[in-house]
């Protein structure tokens, strides 16, 4: 069976999607996935040469793709971003914030600038972006539709090992910042949910090395991590016109990890 198939060929032609943190893991195959699926897709990251040649690949699938290179933790770049993307694209119909850093510090070892550096990128450049998509998604007739991708961190802590503190309580805090713009938008035409991926086998987690990759497989239900595939399947649901239930919720794909 072909990857998301579930899904019609067709199932986002029209409609636009911007995603944060397109150059690698999730976002980039989010970026596959929604291409594959007809989307006009703008892949934003902090590093563009991985993004330009990244969009080349998708564009030579077939996809239409733009590439955008952005610093979420700077809101001059924030904001340029979005006013390219008034240029780019018709509408705004989709947004995923994706961008993130992890950070594995023990506990005596972390700092303010530390904190600072995953705060900014984390938290705030997850929220200063959904607060940019939502102005551009509230002058439209059809709204839109924002996922922040948070963490299992957020919702059950990180221990330094795999990510530390500061990490988790960045996801915790998008995990709230979820729930506090659903209760402000409500009523309106706009959804904004949170995707809690377990853990994933993308370039995030290179640095762990595969002796930890292992075991944390193997103290999985299902004896394997995720993998990026598995959380854009879950993202093509959540935004899609299926969903319209699904309003400031927090959808685990996690591998059974609350069974370790
Ligand atoms: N991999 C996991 O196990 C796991 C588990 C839970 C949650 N997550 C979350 O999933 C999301 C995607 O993670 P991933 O595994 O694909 O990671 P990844 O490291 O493969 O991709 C993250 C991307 O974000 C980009 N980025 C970092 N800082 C940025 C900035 N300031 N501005 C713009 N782009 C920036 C990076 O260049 C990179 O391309 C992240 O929010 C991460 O916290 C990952």
């Amino acid at each position: 069976m072909s990857l998301y198939s579930t899904f019609a060929p067709d199932a986002f032609s029209g409609k636009t999607v911007m995603i944060t943190g397109a150059a690698s893991g999730m976002g980039l195959e989010a970026a596959r996935a929604f291409a594959a699926k007809q989307a006009e897709v703008l892949m934003c990251d902090i590093n563009a040469s991985t993004l330009d040649s990244a969009a080349k690949d998708i564009r030579s699938a077939g996809g239409t793709v733009h590439a955008l290179e952005m610093d979420v933790a700077d809101q001059s770049s924030v904001d340029a971003a979005f006013a390219s993307c008034d240029e780019l694209l018709d509408s705004l119909d989709v947004l995923i914030t994706c961008a993130a850093i992890g950070s594995t510090a023990r506990i005596p070892d972390q700092d303010r600038a530390l904190w600072r550096h995953v705060m900014e990128v984390n938290l705030l450049g997850t929220f200063f972006c959904a607060q940019a998509a939502i102005a551009r998604m509230k002058k439209q007739e059809s709204g839109g539709n924002i996922l922040c991708i948070a963490s299992d961190a957020g919702v059950n802590g990180g221990g330094g090992l795999v990510v530390d503190t500061a990490y988790a309580a960045s996801k915790a805090g998008t995990l709230s910042l979820v729930k506090s713009i659903a209760r402000e938008l409500s009523g309106g035409n706009i959804r904004i949910n949170a995707l809690n991926p377990g853990p994933t086998d993308s370039p995030f987690m290179a640095k762990i090395g595969d002796e930890l990759k292992g075991r944390i497989a193997g103290s999985l239900p299902v004896r394997r991590m995720g993998k990026p595939s598995d959380m854009a399947a879950a993202m093509l649901y959540i935004c899609s016109d299926d969903a319209p239930f699904l309003y400031g919720n927090a959808v685990d794909v996690n591998g059974g990890s609350i069974f370790r």
